[in-house]
């Protein structure tokens, strides 16, 4: 369960930092949230500019946790953000990893990282959803935000509280349940992608968070880390 503690902070460096140095005396299931982020970071050492207005918050999961629980983590919590996407009228689509994204552009995005020298000790989950900017001129064209799609009244924390819910409700289903419930909105199956300068087609995403493309006629398995899915396209490029 995640949401029995939350810390709510004006400005802090990053909140997944902020879990990581504050880790030992934090429990599990705590939740950090920030109005504003001076140093947030997004996957593959991007820059998450973080003003006011948006959603930035990290949680911690340090209970029962292995390496392999780290895919359903993702399923889980790229889930919940659908869902709370749904409840307010918007139609959301996840590009894998871990992209939330509504008319072809970018509304949320999450940020795991795990710790632990010999064994994992603990992961922290970053999510960074687009609530309220309205324009975010460094990504023009390619993010929205939830101000943009609905007209329902949005509140930061009422926003956070659902998706704290949500999250926690699919906590009791199945991997299984989880994994076909994020297939569903999974956006990248039959899309091509250019694998070490060959087309490949995405079949699919596994249970253990793994993507298997089919390259002249034969599959194979790569983790998100080995790809580049800026570029998925519809095929027929030959
Ligand atoms: C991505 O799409 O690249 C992931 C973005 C994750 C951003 C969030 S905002 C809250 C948390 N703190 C950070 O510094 N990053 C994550």
């Amino acid at each position: 369960m995640i949401g029995k503690k939350i810390m709510q902070f004006d400005s802090v460096t990053s909140t997944n930092d902020f879990i990581k140095q504050n880790k030992q005396n934090l429990n599990h299931g705590t939740v950090v949230s920030s109005s504003m982020q001076s140093k947030g970071r997004g996957r593959k050492g991007q820059v998450w500019i973080s003003e006011k207005g948006n959603l930035y918050f990290s949680f911690l999961l340090s209970e029962n946790i292995a390496y392999k629980d780290i895919a359903r983590i993702l399923f889980q919590t790229s889930l919940a953000l659908v869902k709370v996407l749904e409840q307010f009228d918007i139609k959301a689509s996840i590009k894998y990893p871990n992209d939330i994204i509504v008319k072809g552009k970018k509304i949320a995005g999450i940020l795991i990282e795990t710790s632990g020298v010999s064994a994992l000790d603990c992961v922290t989950v970053g999510v960074g959803l687009n609530v309220l900017q309205k324009s975010i001129p460094h990504l023009e064209g390619k993010a929205i935000s939830m101000t943009e799609l609905t007209t329902n009244p949005l509140r930061l924390d009422d926003v956070l509280h659902r998706f704290i819910e949500i999250y926690n409700e699919l906590e009791d289903e199945t991997l299984s349940y989880i994994h076909g419930c994020y297939m569903k909105y999974s956006m990248v199956i039959g899309k091509y992608i250019e694998v070490s300068g060959k087309e490949g087609r995405i079949l699919d995403v596994t249970r253990s968070g793994h993507l298997v493309v089919e390259i002249d006629g034969e599959e194979h398995i790569y983790e998100d880390k080995e790809l580049s899915l800026e570029e998925l396209y519809e095929g027929n490029q030959k």
